[in-house]
């Protein structure tokens, strides 16, 4: 009885610690974009091609008139690498764009409906069209892209 009590409260325990670390990487790779909505933007894709000059001008958008940089660092890597107080966001953290499984488990259409909409409760806001324009935002995403390839 005693020792049944004994495995019951470590068990417990247990899944209580286990669970948020489970559930942290879950949350990420979960699709921002609705479920009535998530067919059509997954079929979306970039127009623009992944060249040098495309990746150079998303970078220039990043790091200038998107202030993307400001959250998600210049590495990439989220508030890390950001100019920003990490206590000074509410909600979840900048997306960490160096994050393999994360950029395996989008589409870029599924990127693209993010900028356009924003992620709802979060410190991630819309910036088409009042920000950027759609051709800026493929640009900007190939961008994002290339910090996955490094
Ligand atoms: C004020 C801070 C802030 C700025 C500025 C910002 N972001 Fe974000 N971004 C966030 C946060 C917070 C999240 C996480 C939202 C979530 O978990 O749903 C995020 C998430 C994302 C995602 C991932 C969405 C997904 O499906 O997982 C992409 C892509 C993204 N941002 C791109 C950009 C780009 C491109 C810019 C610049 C044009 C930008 N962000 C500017 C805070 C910011």
């Amino acid at each position: 009885m005693k020792q049944s009590l004994l495995f019951a409260v470590v068990f417990s325990l247990g899944a209580v610690w286990t669970f948020p670390v489970w559930s942290a990487d879950q949350e990420i790779l979960r699709s921002r974009v609705p479920a009535d909505q998530v067919d059509a933007a997954r079929a979306m894709s970039n127009p623009l091609p992944a060249t040098s000059s495309t990746v150079e001008n998303g970078k220039k958008i990043y790091e200038g008139k998107g202030f993307c940089r400001a959250c998600h660092g210049a590495d990439g890597k989220g508030l890390l690498g950001s100019d920003i107080d990490p206590g000074s966001l509410k909600g979840p953290l900048p997306r960490d764009f160096t994050d393999r499984d994360w950029q395996a488990a989008r589409t870029d259409g599924e990127l693209f409906w993010i900028l356009k909409n924003g992620s709802k409760g979060t410190a991630m806001a819309s910036f088409i069209p009042l920000v950027l324009t759609e051709e800026e935002a493929w640009q900007v995403l190939r961008y994002v892209r290339s910090f996955g390839q490094r």
